[in-house]
């Protein structure tokens, strides 16, 4: 299923292509829009009137206020140092690492293509440049660049 039941979908919300996303134990609130070919994992949380672009991953782990842009592309991280089999060679479950969380503050923006490492918050309106690698927190407000990604400006300033 695209869109699995144990989905909490909130009113209004618009999901352009309900056979090409991939949902499930999560929950958006309203008039969120979602594009084709997102993933969002199980309590994962998604607020009120967000936009998430066509192919995005939002892991388990990750909480994102109202008003949130996500652009297309971007990657969540939820576990620093990953790997497929647990010590004793069997492929690793969910008792086998702990999701670090991530939080996105009312207002921010990721541009296409951005990763956001585990643990990280995003300042409220802060602006993510295409393509940064988000590795620290990012305050309120910062626009942001680059790999890692660096304090470039305000967008108070720009908008
Ligand atoms: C980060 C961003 C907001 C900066 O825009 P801006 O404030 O107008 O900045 P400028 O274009 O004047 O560039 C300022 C500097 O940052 C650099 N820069 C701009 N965007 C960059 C990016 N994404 N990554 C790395 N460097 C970037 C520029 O080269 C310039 O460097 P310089 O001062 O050494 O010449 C914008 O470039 C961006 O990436 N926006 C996200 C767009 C996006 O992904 N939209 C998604 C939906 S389509």
């Amino acid at each position: 299923m695209p869109i699995s039941p144990s989905c909490k979908i909130g009113k209004s919300v618009v999901i352009h292509h309900k056979d090409l996303v991939n949902l499930y134990g999560c929950s958006i609130d309203d008039e969120t829009k979602i594009g084709a070919f997102v993933e969002i994992q199980k309590n994962a949380i998604i607020g009120k009137k967000c936009k998430i672009s066509s192919h995005s991953f939002l892991c388990e782990g990750v909480s994102i206020e109202d008003r949130v842009f996500i652009g297309h592309g971007v990657m969540f991280i939820n576990d620093i140092y990953p790997q497929a089999t647990n010590e004793y060679g069997d492929l690793q479950s969910e008792n086998d690492w702990q999701i670090i969380e991530t939080f996105v503050r009312e207002g921010a923006s990721i541009g296409s293509n951005a990763t956001i490492m585990a643990g990280i918050t995003i300042g409220k309106n802060a602006l993510i440049g295409a393509g940064a690698v988000v590795i620290n927190d990012i305050p309120d407000f910062s626009i942001v660049t680059g790999v890692p990604a660096k304090v470039i400006g305000d967008v108070r300033k720009k908008r």
